[in-house]
């Protein structure tokens, strides 16, 4: 594996789990130091085990993303950071009729306005050095509709929105920001769904369900400069869609 992200920090939010997990191994496979964020130590812990096994470096920073002021104290505590990972997010499917205020306001929260706080505080001092990459991670349900998919896919679009607007403010100073909208893939988070989420596998043209590693490779390439003019793209991981009929 070529080391071409040595001598770079990146914050992956949510690393302890999932896709976030996988991500920071793949960017420490490719020399990068890495910042574990999260909440639950044990798993971090964990994973800092499996990145120091590789012979890279890595630190656990935890904060809970809904709480504005810990993500300011997270970026804070991060210090230089040359890739940032917006990874950790929630999903929690409702009907509209059936949803309530608090689990809306949380899908804002820990989904778009941590994201946004990380980069408003994070992309000035890339743009100060000169170069830097932004990974937001989204999803199909930002552009197909699902049942009870309403909030998680809104704040989803609004994150491939701005990730938009991020690369023409940034891209001017080096900065390369762009989504990678993941397709159904078995994480901790999707385990909870049970042996029935096999059958989102099935919607997809591949037919089956992607494993995290195979969305984190997608999202090494996006922050590698192997895609050094790519910026304001959403990177559809998804598996294809079916033909109709
Ligand atoms: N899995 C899929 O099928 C799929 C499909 C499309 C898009 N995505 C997107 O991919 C991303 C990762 O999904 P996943 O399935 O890997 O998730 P997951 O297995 O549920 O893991 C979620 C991660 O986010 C962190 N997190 C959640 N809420 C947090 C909060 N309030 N504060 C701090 N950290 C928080 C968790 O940290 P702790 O557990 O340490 O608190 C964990 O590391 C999400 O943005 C998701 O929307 C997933």
């Amino acid at each position: 594996m070529s080391q071409d992200l040595a001598h770079r920090t990146a914050l992956v939010t949510g690393a302890t789990a999932g896709i976030g997990r996988a991500t920071a191994l793949a960017l420490a496979a490719r020399g990068a130091d890495i910042i574990v964020h999260g909440r639950d130590r044990e798993r971090a812990a964990d994973t800092l085990r499996q990145i120091e096994a590789m012979g890279a470096t890595a630190r656990f920073e935890p904060a809970d993303l809904s709480d504005p002021a810990q993500v300011i104290a997270l970026a804070e505590r991060a210090g230089d950071v040359d890739i940032l990972v917006n990874n950790a997010g929630i999903f929690q499917f409702a009907r509209t009729a059936d949803n309530d205020p608090a689990t809306f306001e949380a899908h804002i929260a820990v989904n778009l306005r941590a994201p946004y706080l990380l980069v408003q505080a994070l992309a000035p001092g890339m743009t100060a050095r000169g170069h830097g990459a932004i990974i937001n991670i989204s999803s199909g349900a930002a552009s197909t509709p699902g049942h009870g998919s309403g909030i998680y896919g809104a704040t989803k679009a609004a994150l491939e929105s701005l990730t938009r607007v991020w690369a023409a403010e940034y891209g001017p100073d080096g900065v390369r920001v762009n989504a990678v909208a993941a397709g159904p893939t078995r994480t901790e988070g999707t385990a909870a769904y049970g042996p029935a989420f096999e059958s989102a596998g099935q919607a997809v043209a591949l037919k089956r369900l992607a494993d995290p590693e195979e969305i984190a490779g997608t999202i090494a390439f996006m922050a590698s400069p192997e895609a050094s003019y790519v910026n304001g793209a959403t990177l559809s991981a998804m598996g294809g869609q079916p033909a109709l009929g």
